[in-house]
């Protein structure tokens, strides 16, 4: 393991901009991190992506996050959990965590009668993942997987409370109510900003699950474990928060601001392809 400076950021990566989701979750519950962002705008989305391709995509952020001296890297995206963590995993000497591993364990302790819904990307639906871990700590527990492609293009559209999206939503849900789950993985990390639309439909007995909330936690506790946790508030006026995107910047820019209430953002361009 590289000796690694516990002041350092830790990098944050996405397909786009869901993985903010995450980011501003880390913010919440570890406020003294520093985080450089990478949200790879000019090839989104990844759930309609092959394995191959993903993978490839996230060793480049991932070799672009470690020029910036990351201490430790956070997989803020589904698919590229699902699809290439455990490569990365073995090619870097730094932490990294994703968000699968993290939703799981919170949706374990949130099911009451083993029935649990996945609602993700094709990809991530495709790959078994949440499947996987979930039977691996609870044989018996069902897993009800559904692939929800359309709620990414009417989140970025801004449709977060609006009929059409109710509507997409009853459609894509109401097998899953039918199954009489408990418990539903938000297993995609832009879908936290309909989760209001999502209760809605799911009703109050069925507790939604944010993979991003139990990511921040498992992050703190593995930093304080490696003894990398940053113990100095943020001074004044120091550039916290670094925001990069491989295309739209301006329009990034916007959407992040509506998500990140830690003040105005600003966020640079990079050919990713460079690396
Ligand atoms: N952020 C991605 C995820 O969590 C969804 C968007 C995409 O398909 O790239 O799976």
């Amino acid at each position: 393991m590289a000796i690694v400076d516990k002041y350092a950021p830790i990098g944050v990566f996405d397909s786009g901009i869901g993985g903010l989701t995450v980011a501003r979750e880390i913010m919440r519950q570890i406020p003294n991190e520093k985080i450089i962002y990478f949200g790879d705008t000019a090839r989104t989305p990844y759930g309609s992506k092959s394995k191959e391709t993903v993978t490839r995509f996230s060793r480049q952020i991932v070799r672009f996050l470690q020029t910036h001296d990351v201490k430790a890297i956070v997989v803020a995206c589904n698919t590229a959990s699902a699809y290439a963590l455990e490569e990365l995993e073995k090619e870097i000497d730094i932490p990294i965590i994703g968000v699968v591993k993290p939703g799981t364990k919170a949706a374990l302790s949130a099911t009451k009668n083993g029935k649990i819904g996945v609602i993700a990307t094709a990809a991530t639906i495709g790959s078994q993942i949440y499947t996987k871990y979930i039977k691996e700590s609870a044989e018996d527990d069902i897993v009800y997987g559904k692939a929800c492609p359309l709620f990414v293009p009417l989140i970025e559209e801004g449709l977060w409370e609006d009929p059409v999206t109710d509507e997409i939503a009853r459609r894509y849900l109401t097998e899953l109510i039918d199954l009489d789950i408990d418990t539903l993985i938000l297993g995609c990390t832009h879908y936290p900003l309909i989760r209001k639309a999502l209760g809605r439909i799911m009703g109050p007995e069925v507790t939604l699950v944010n993979p991003a909330y139990e990511t921040a936690i498992e992050l703190k506790a593995l930093l304080g474990e490696k003894g990398l946790l940053n113990d100095k508030a943020p001074t004044l006026g120091e550039n916290q928060y670094r925001f990069y995107v491989s295309d739209m910047a301006d329009k990034f820019k916007v959407f992040a601001n509506s998500i990140i209430k830690y003040g105005i953002l600003s966020a640079k361009t990079v050919n990713i392809e460079d690396y």
